[in-house]
């Protein structure tokens, strides 16, 4: 399965959500599923294309000890035939990928990460960008939430 987080800027929230998942994955005792399993991010807009995550998400990735690769990218019309699954963090993120195609089987392969959330309430992600540590904390705490539900659900299908 081919899973892709979409946020922005790809330098905050979905290098977050790729970078945790691959974490989890390597943990994870069911060697099949993570050998089955691929992972990437992308942002709808290209600002920081080829650049690297966020040094601020960087930092709370690694102070978890979670290893943190990956360059900026912006995300294309061909990501809807190379994934299975589109993750967008908030309303924005949704609706601009939707619009990219008028093929509903494509369409729905997007969903809100959100949707995953099982021990938060929120809608969307925030953006941490102009937020101080405690919104980076926040989104890599609901990047666990939503990355290990995920691998419930695909570990029952
Ligand atoms: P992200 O955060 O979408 O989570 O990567 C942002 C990064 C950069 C900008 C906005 C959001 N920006 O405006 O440059």
């Amino acid at each position: 399965m081919k899973i892709l987080f979409v946020c922005l800027g790809n330098i905050c929230r979905s290098p977050a959500g790729e970078n945790v998942l691959n974490h989890l994955l390597k943990q994870t005792p069911y060697q099949k599923q993570s050998d089955s399993i691929t992972t990437d991010s992308a942002g709808t807009a290209n600002y920081h294309s080829g650049g690297h995550p966020d040094s601020r998400m960087v930092k709370t990735l690694q102070s978890r000890d979670i290893e943190v690769t990956g360059r900026a990218r912006q995300f294309t019309v061909k990501d809807f035939k190379d994934f299975d699954l589109i993750l967008t963090m908030d309303y924005s993120n949704y609706e601009d990928v939707i619009s990219l195609t008028s093929d509903k089987k494509l369409q729905a392969k997007v969903k809100p990460f959100a949707s995953l959330l099982t021990e938060h309430d929120d809608d969307f992600i925030p953006d941490p960008y102009t937020d101080g540590q405690a919104g980076f904390e926040y989104v890599v705490d609901l990047m666990f939430d939503g990355c290990t539900n995920l691998l419930e659900q695909i570990k029952k299908s």
